[in-house]
């Protein structure tokens, strides 16, 4: 038994996906997130940047709050950073993409399967050969959507512009008449309803939160690590970014879980929040 914090982090709001599902599954276990609202997009930088702001956040949640796991909630980085931080730090640490894919290849009953996720992710064939090792008969379309992160880090996961551009970029995955979707970015769950709306009633669409909390509860089991089971967990938010702002958003994007966030400054690193290039 281990009453620590559960780590777990992403570019911005898109990890509260997956701390919905724990909060669901294990709510004995207490979590600390972090949001790096300041340096998001991930999804654009190269691969080595994000490697660097994984490992410096894997840092932070360790020597300042013992995390006792960590939570890679994130495609982008999960996709490049995952085994470099499994090789420098000695908790279990656990990303989205195994997680997501295994979902998914489950659940696709033609065995045409799209995968859709940011520019990074999809450029580091991670799901590609996560899926290939889980099934090579399955057909896999792939496809980047900038820009979709973007909407959703402003609030707005339901406008006009999000369903213009959300047709254009999933117009691929239509094609292909797959069966299933898998939303291969954190971000995108929040904006299911006009995924779905795009590419029809009929395909299902896969979130890796559910999958990666199950996981995550196996692991705490097998690792003796868990929570005693009478705690109740305790939530603590961090943000790079303006913390009310992460208040506000992530109340409403999450729930009423997210009372308070605290700011984190990076120094010595620029903010780019004000950046704006598309995830
Ligand atoms: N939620 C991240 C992912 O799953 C985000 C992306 C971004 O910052 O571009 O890939």
């Amino acid at each position: 038994m281990d009453p620590s914090p559960i780590g777990i982090f992403d570019s911005g709001f898109g990890g509260l996906t997956i701390v919905r599902a724990l909060v669901d599954l294990v709510p004995n276990e207490s979590l600390v997130y972090f949001g790096d609202s300041a340096r998001y997009p991930y999804g654009p930088r190269v691969a080595s940047e994000v490697v660097s702001f994984s490992h410096q956040i894997a840092e932070y949640l360790i020597s300042n709050y013992d995390v006792k796991m960590l939570i890679v909630a994130c495609n982008t980085a999960s996709s490049v950073a995952l085994d470099s931080l499994k090789d420098r730090f000695s908790i279990p640490i656990l990303g989205v993409i195994g997680p997501g894919a295994r979902s998914a290849v489950g659940a696709s009953q033609s065995g045409r399967l799209g995968v859709i996720g940011t520019v990074g992710t999809v450029a580091s064939g991670a799901y590609q050969r996560e899926i290939e090792c889980l099934d090579p008969t399955i057909e896999l379309t792939c496809a980047a959507c900038p820009g979709l992160v973007e909407f959703v880090e402003a609030g707005e996961t339901d406008s006009e512009q999000v369903k213009v551009l959300a047709s254009r970029l999933l117009y691929p995955i239509k094609e292909a008449k797959v069966d299933t979707l898998l939303l291969g970015c954190t971000h995108y769950p929040f904006l299911a309803r006009v995924i779905q709306d795009v590419i029809g009633r009929d395909v299902v669409l896969i979130s890796s939160a559910e999958e990666t909390a199950f996981e995550v509860k196996e692991l705490l089991a097998v690792s003796g690590l868990s929570s005693p089971e009478d705690s109740i967990g305790m939530y603590t938010f961090l943000s790079s970014g303006d913390p009310d702002r992460f208040k506000e958003l992530g109340h409403r994007l999450l729930g009423p879980e997210l009372e308070v966030a605290r700011q984190v400054v990076w120094k010595g690193s620029p903010s780019n929040e004000k950046r704006r290039a598309p995830g």
